[in-house]
C-alpha cells in the first residue's frame, strides 16, 4: 500500500497508473474507518484497477464546531485496516495541504441544499462539495463509490459530478449495519453502550414503515415513527421525510408513488445520526 500525502506525489503518481491504462476507483473518507468504509473499498477493488482511499475530515463541511473537534480520529488504526484489506493508495493530506487558502467557490446544488441535511446542517453540503470536487480533481478517478448511509449527500455528488461537466461514475453502495441494526458510522465510536443500545430503536422503527403503509396514511405513518423513536428517552427525532427516490423531493401522498426513500435524523444524547431506508408499496 502506498500512502501519499501531498497533492503532487499523488497526482504524479496517479497519471503514471492511469498511463499504463489502469482504471481508478476512489473512496472519499473521513477516517474513523469501520466495516461500512471496508465495503466501499470492497466494490472499488472489484470494479477498477486501483483503489484509492482518502482520509481527511473536512473542516468546512462541520457547521458544528464541537462536532468538528470530537469528530474520532485515529490515522495509524485506519492505516492498519486499509491495509490489511489490500488498498492500493492512500491518500492522507493535511489541513493546509487542502485548503492553502479558504475555498470560495459555491456549488449549484439546488433544491438538495433546502431540505433535510441541507436546512439541519446550513453550509453543510457546500463544504462536501468543495472538498469531493478537489479531491475528484486531484485523483481523476474513474469510479467514485458512496454509502447509501448518506442518502442526500449521494444526491449532492451526482448532482456536483452533473453541473460540473466530470466524466466520472458515481456508484451508490449499500449501507453496512451493525447486528443490532444500527446504520454503521463513525459517530457511533461516541456512543455510550447503553445509547448504541437504544439507537438500535431508530431502524427497528422504519423498517416496520412498509407494513404500517399498508394500514395507515404517510402522514400518520410518519407521526407513528417519530412517536416511537421519541418514546424512547434519550433519543429525539430531528427530522422524518419520505422523499423521492432520485430528486428527493417530499412526498406528502401515495396516489403516484409505489417506490421512495425515508430518512431520519435523530439525537441519541448528543450524538446525531442518520439513517435511511428504501420502500417498496
Ligand atoms: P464518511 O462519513 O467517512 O463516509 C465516507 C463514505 O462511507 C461515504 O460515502 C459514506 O456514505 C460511506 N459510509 C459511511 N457509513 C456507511 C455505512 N454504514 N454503510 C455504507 N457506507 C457507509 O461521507 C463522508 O465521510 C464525507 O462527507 C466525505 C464524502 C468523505 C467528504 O468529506
Amino acid at each position: 500500500m502506498e500512502i501519499f500525502k501531498t497533492i503532487d506525489d499523488i497526482k504524479t503518481r496517479l497519471s503514471q497508473l492511469t498511463g499504463e491504462g489502469k482504471a481508478v476507483g476512489f473512496v472519499p473518507t473521513m477516517g474513523a474507518l469501520h466495516k461500512g468504509h471496508l465495503s466501499l473499498l470492497e466494490t472499488a477493488k472489484k470494479e477498477t484497477d486501483i483503489s484509492v482511499v482518502s482520509i481527511f475530515v473536512n473542516p468546512a463541511q462541520f457547521n458544528d464546531k464541537d462536532d468538528f473537534i470530537k469528530y474520532p480520529r485515529n490515522d495509524e488504526r485506519d492505516l492498519l485496516l486499509l491495509s490489511q484489506h489490500f488498498c492500493d493508495i492512500v491518500f492522507l493530506p493535511s489541513e493546509n495541504e487542502m485548503y492553502p487558502e479558504p475555498d470560495k467557490r459555491v456549488f449549484d446544488l439546488g433544491s438538495l441544499e433546502n431540505i433535510m441535511e441541507g436546512k439541519f446542517r446550513p453550509g453543510h453540503f457546500q463544504g462536501v462539495a468543495k472538498v469531493v470536487s478537489k479531491l475528484f480533481d486531484i485523483v481523476k478517478p474513474h469510479k467514485a463509490f458512496f454509502g447509501q448511509k448518506d442518502f442526500q449527500q449521494l444526491a449532492v455528488i451526482k448532482r456536483l459530478v452533473d453541473v460540473s461537466g466530470l466524466k466520472i461514475e458515481i456508484v451508490g453502495c449499500p449501507i453496512i449495519r451493525e447486528e443490532n441494526g444500527l446504520a454503521m458510522s463513525s459517530r457511533n465510536q461516541r456512543l455510550t453502550p447503553g445509547e448504541f443500545s437504544d439507537a438500535s430503536i431508530i431502524y427497528g422503527t422504519i423498517k416496520q414503515l412498509p407494513v404500517k403503509l399498508k394500514s395507515t396514511s404517510l402522514s400518520e405513518a410518519k407521526a407513528w415513527a417519530e412517536k416511537t423513536i421519541n418514546s424512547c428517552p434519550g433519543l429525539v427525532t430531528e427530522y422524518i421525510e419520505m422523499v423521492d427516490n432520485e430528486n428527493l423531493a417530499v412526498i406528502d401522498n401515495l396516489t403516484h408513488t409505489h417506490s421512495f426513500t425515508c430518512c431520519v435524523a435523530v439525537f441519541c444524547g448528543k450524538v446525531r445520526l442518520i439513517d435511511n431506508i428504501q420502500i417498496f408499496l
